[in-house]
């Protein structure tokens, strides 16, 4: 049984260290309560600090949005894994609105680097795949995901494939309220990232490594998502924003057997 993990990606937001502390003080006891699913919030870099603050006596784990490969050096404005090894346990690796808009334009290589360098560092890397709406109404959507999983996982072995997340979101899906079906993120999923794989790292490999929807994920729908069996909980974005998160993971844990 692949442990279900809930992750909160707070993007832009809540990113002053007192609001963001406020927050998680207001949500963390009942958030800690719910013990049977992982639960991580990912803040902006500024609040990273005060989070992991709010959370030491929990078991809530921390994980940043973002990530350069590199150790150190002349890389203005970016953020090391060294740096945020002693901040957190998870790091969010080729979110789509990294890979394709102007801040990001990260590609399927550097998100490769990005992955191995956290696995190196001891962080789990939450690797982000999906289709946009150009891709999913041309058909090309098995083959696209198929590559970003094949080149993001290349290099690793199976040990480190196992210890990797994968969040399946279908940008069409990501904060427009409109979100995947369950059944097709849970046939795309065993398809074309479990597929792939199994290929590449053997079948326990693609048995055990966790995959989350991500999309339009809200406390209604999660129910729908958890109970499909390829899908292992949900990268949630604005719905991990307000208190009612807490109510989200409640239900994801409520699904379980
Ligand atoms: P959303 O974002 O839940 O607001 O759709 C998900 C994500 O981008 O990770």
């Amino acid at each position: 049984m692949r442990r279900p993990i809930l992750a909160g990606n707070w993007k832009m937001n809540l990113g002053r260290p007192a609001e963001a502390a406020d927050f998680v003080r207001a949500i963390r006891h009942p958030l800690n309560q719910i013990e049977t699913v992982d639960r991580v919030l990912c803040p902006p870099y500024t609040a990273l600090p005060a989070v992991a603050e709010a959370l030491t006596a929990t078991a809530i784990g921390v994980g940043a949005q973002n990530m350069h490969w590199q150790d150190k050096g002349a890389q203005t404005g970016e953020i090391s894994p060294v740096m945020l090894s002693e901040l957190c346990q998870y790091v969010i690796i080729g979110h789509s609105e990294r890979r394709a808009t102007a801040s990001g334009l990260e590609s399927n290589e550097a998100a490769n680097q990005k992955v191995r360098a956290a696995l190196a560092h001891g962080l789990t890397p939450i690797l982000c795949v999906g289709e946009n709406l150009d891709q999913k109404e041309g058909g090309e959507t098995d083959a696209f995901v198929q590559s970003q999983i094949r080149q993001g996982l290349a290099g690793l072995t199976a040990e480190q494939a196992r210890g990797c997340v994968i969040a399946y979101e279908p940008i069409w899906a990501i904060g427009t309220g409109r979100a995947a079906t369950p059944a097709d993120a849970n046939r795309l999923i065993a398809m074309s990232i479990r597929g792939p794989i199994s290929e590449m790292f053997g079948e326990p490999a693609a048995q055990e490594i966790r995959v989350q929807y991500g999309g339009s994920v809200t406390p209604d729908n999660i129910a729908e998502f958890m109970l499909m069996p390829e899908i292992d909980g949900a990268l949630v974005g604005g719905a991990s924003l307000k208190p009612d998160f807490v109510d989200l993971v409640r239900r994801a844990a409520d699904t379980l057997p």
